[in-house]
């Protein structure tokens, strides 16, 4: 697909409609698309990123239908396959290509695309390359996603090329986001799952990016940004410390037993005034999740004793929570069990990267008893506390 963006700029990438999982682990409901840009300038051509190579053909077809006879530049703000792993198919069809980026990310496309080191220009944080009356300036940002990743801007255009940062996977036909609540939602949807490990980082990026007062922000997946405020502020706010007064509460129950104390809890908390998330995860919509994630403060656990250990699911949620790195400051650990075990043992040992404050944990051996369940109020009552401390609860 090709969007004119500006004269002599075109988006010339890939929409993959039909992709509804991304890393074999990441569910995109709504698609995806792997955005490639070509500039022409007065004397060089330049490619920013590249396409997924399922969609190869499709990019190269782009290139043929604006009649891109020679192409100086490939740039690569960042060695994923998604977005560098058609550059050989390019460097084929254009051998004088040079992959424009820097130092990391060429040691890590030799490595994963077995480019050879003589086909790279190295670039530093903030150095310029002229296309002829265009320039594009280069700004290193690690962590967004993976250590080499960098940003490029077009400086005459105000065209801030992003790749992952402020992408969002949606598939459209249209070039510009429309600012809407579902937009929006893919949007946090994608930062959820993709950035929120990165936040600290982030809220430093954007300070500088805000100072560059660029005209379009152009991810490399999803639609443009034609009003860049709309999701810097939107980022601003989720990479903030802001909380909300809700409790996530994924659980899972085999025999009815677990549940019964995450019903009371979520009874409990209502009653206290605090919103309540809950999660089966048998049947868990990890992008929901981890947008609940985004300004959660406390996260209870639910599950039962399996043999003597934690249910599986639980320790898969912990270790995807552990991994996404979340502003949460509490944890609760509750479930039932038949005859012992090290259940809460196990789900600790997931949980090492975050810095929480754990309460007291509720094992119930069997069915919960009606002492059993007013230590699930107790602990209602903590979590209320807590969130009174940190002013969550709202003035009615
Ligand atoms: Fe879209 Fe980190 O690749």
């Amino acid at each position: 697909m090709i969007h004119k963006i500006a004269d002599g700029v075109f988006s010339v990438g890939s929409v993959h409609w039909e992709r509804r999982v991304f890393d074999e682990l990441i569910p995109i409901p709504d698609g995806t698309s792997y955005n490639s840009f070509l500039i022409f300038g007065k004397e060089k051509t330049a490619l920013v990123d590249t396409v997924d190579p399922e969609k190869t053909h499709e990019l190269l077809t782009n290139l043929e239908k604006l009649k891109v006879e020679r192409l100086d530049f490939v740039v690569a703000n960042h060695a994923e396959q998604d977005h560098s792993g058609s550059i050989p198919a390019v460097l084929k069809k254009y051998p004088m290509a040079r992959v424009v980026t820097n130092s990391k990310c060429r040691g890590m496309l030799m490595d994963l695309l077995h480019i050879p080191e003589e086909k790279f220009l190295v670039v530093e944080d903030r150095e310029e390359l002229s296309l002829g009356e265009r320039t594009l300036k280069f700004f290193l940002a690690p962590w967004v996603h993976w250590p080499e990743t960098m940003l490029t801007y077009l400086m005459e255009d105000k065209i801030l090329f992003t790749c992952d940062l402020f992408g969002s996977h949606f598939a459209t036909s249209r070039l510009y986001a429309e600012e809407d609540a579902k937009v929006l939602e893919d949007a946090k949807r994608y930062y959820a799952e993709i950035m929120m490990p990165f936040r600290v980082q982030i809220r430093k990026y954007l300070k500088w990016i805000g100072e560059l007062e660029p005209r379009i922000i152009a991810p490399s997946h999803g639609p443009l940004w034609k009003n860049p405020e709309f999701i810097l502020k939107a980022y601003g706010e989720w990479v903030s410390d802001n909380l909300s007064n809700k409790v996530l509460l994924p659980h899972i129950s085999m025999h009815g037993s677990t549940r019964r104390m995450v019903d009371r809890l979520i009874d409990s908390l209502v009653e206290r005034g605090i919103d309540v998330v809950p999660f089966d995860l048998g049947k868990i919509d990890l992008g929901r999740f981890a947008i609940e994630l985004v300004d959660a403060p406390t996260l209870v656990l639910a599950a039962p004793t399996v043999l003597v250990g934690v249910h599986p699911m639980a320790i898969y949620a912990a270790y995807l929570v552990n991994a996404l790195r979340p502003k949460l400051k509490y944890f609760g650990f509750m479930g039932s069990f038949g005859w012992g075990g090290r259940a809460l043992d196990h789900i600790k040992a997931q949980l090492t990267s975050l810095k929480v404050e754990s309460f007291e944990p509720i094992m119930v051996k069997g069915l919960p008893r009606e002492e059993d369940l007013e230590k699930v109020d107790s602990l209602a009552e903590a979590i209320a506390q807590k969130h009174r401390e940190l002013n969550l609860f709202k003035e009615v």
